[in-house]
């Protein structure tokens, strides 16, 4: 293939990806893996590229974007893009690309498991084994709650949504949503109930949080949400941590306000350690896997690729950006 410009890449991808990139642009990258690029390193590196491919870690904000006279397209591997300016972007004339869809079922599955282990205890259970704590069988012994015809409350009813839907039917659950817009086929179609915001706090046994990072959705859960929980309720975030205020959410956990919590996504990743939440014994936290299978990342990392050089040949890529 010809040499469609040049690009910066911001973190190594697995190959098949990487070995396109090269065979396409001039391609400069950061070698790393693991390790984000130092903002610094970046500025430095983007001053002549048409191109960046980034990921979710990487800020592209006014100032990265207006460092790089000659860019016409931004392509990020994730789905969510609130790392990016896309407004300042789109006014520059620059297309943002990235990868809705492909991630939709391994991101709910990952919902679904945070959900079924805080709700079961799991890795307090798995943990009381090594502590010592297992002194034989008992009636209330790492007794969690039910799942299986239990109220799950689904806040956001776009792709991740509708897939936790189909996951959740299968345990016989009662589901309702809050979403931007009603879904009036879908709730006839699925047998699902459309409800306020606080009605479905209310309500639900587990809270599943499935909307885009913005300054909308930024703190929707505060103090006045988590009160409005039950004392047994479960809240699961595998959507953005900006989404839940999470010094609120300590207070409520810290108070047993509410139950417990799963967290794939936090306010500031990758999170501090020492974060006084990861010490609660009702919380289990993750390290923003939501997306992480083998396939699905390969196909993201392919899917960003080959966007990415559509962009930069002038046609038009599968997936663009077009809310900001
Ligand atoms: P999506 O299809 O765009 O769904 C988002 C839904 O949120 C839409 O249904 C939308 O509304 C609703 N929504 C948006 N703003 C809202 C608001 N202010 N109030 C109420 N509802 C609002 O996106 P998706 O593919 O399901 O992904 C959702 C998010 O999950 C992503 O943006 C990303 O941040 C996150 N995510 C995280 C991981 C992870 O690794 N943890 C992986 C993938 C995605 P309407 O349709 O009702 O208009
Ligand atoms: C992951 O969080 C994504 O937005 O793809």
């Amino acid at each position: 293939m010809q040499n469609v410009g040049s690009v910066y890449l911001t973190r190594k991808l697995p190959d098949p990806a990487l070995q396109y990139l090269k065979e396409s642009c001039a391609l400069k990258l950061w070698n790393e893996e693991q390790t984000p690029v130092p903002r610094d390193v970046l500025l430095k590196q983007i001053d002549q590229v048409e191109g960046i491919y980034c990921t979710l870690s990487d800020k592209i904000d006014r100032e990265i974007i207006s460092s790089s006279p000659n860019l016409r397209v931004i392509s990020t591997m994730s789905v969510g893009y609130d790392h990016i300016d896309v407004q300042f972007a789109r006014e520059q004339g620059i297309k943002v690309t990235y990868t809705p869809g492909v991630l939709t079922e391994t991101t709910a599955d990952l919902a679904f498991t945070l959900l079924m282990s805080t709700s079961r205890r799991i890795f307090e259970a798995n943990r009381s084994i090594y502590e010592g704590k297992w002194k034989g069988w008992a009636p209330l012994f790492m007794a969690g709650r039910d799942i299986y015809g239990a109220k799950l409350g689904i806040v956001g009813m776009g792709r991740i949504g509708q897939a936790m839907v189909r996951r959740a039917k299968g345990f016989n659950m009662k589901i309702s949503y809050y979403s931007r817009s009603r879904k009036k086929e879908m709730e006839q179609q699925e047998g699902i109930t459309y409800k306020p915001l606080e009605v479905l706090l209310q309500e639900s046994d587990f809270i599943s949080l499935h909307l885009p990072g913005n300054s909308d959705t930024y703190h929707l859960i505060d103090t006045k949400e988590l009160a409005l929980m039950k004392p047994t309720a479960i809240l699961i975030n595998t959507a953005r941590g900006s989404v839940v205020n999470e010094k609120a959410l300590l207070a409520a956990l810290q108070e047993d306000r509410i139950r417990g919590a799963g967290l794939d996504v936090f306010e500031r990743e990758p999170v501090d350690p020492k974060h006084p939440l990861l010490a609660l014994p009702n919380v289990l936290a993750l390290p923003h896997i939501g997306s992480a299978s083998v396939e699905t990342r390969f196909k993201m990392a392919m899917i960003a690729a080959e966007d990415l050089v559509k962009g930069l040949q002038g046609e038009t890529p599968q997936y663009e950006v077009t809310e900001s």
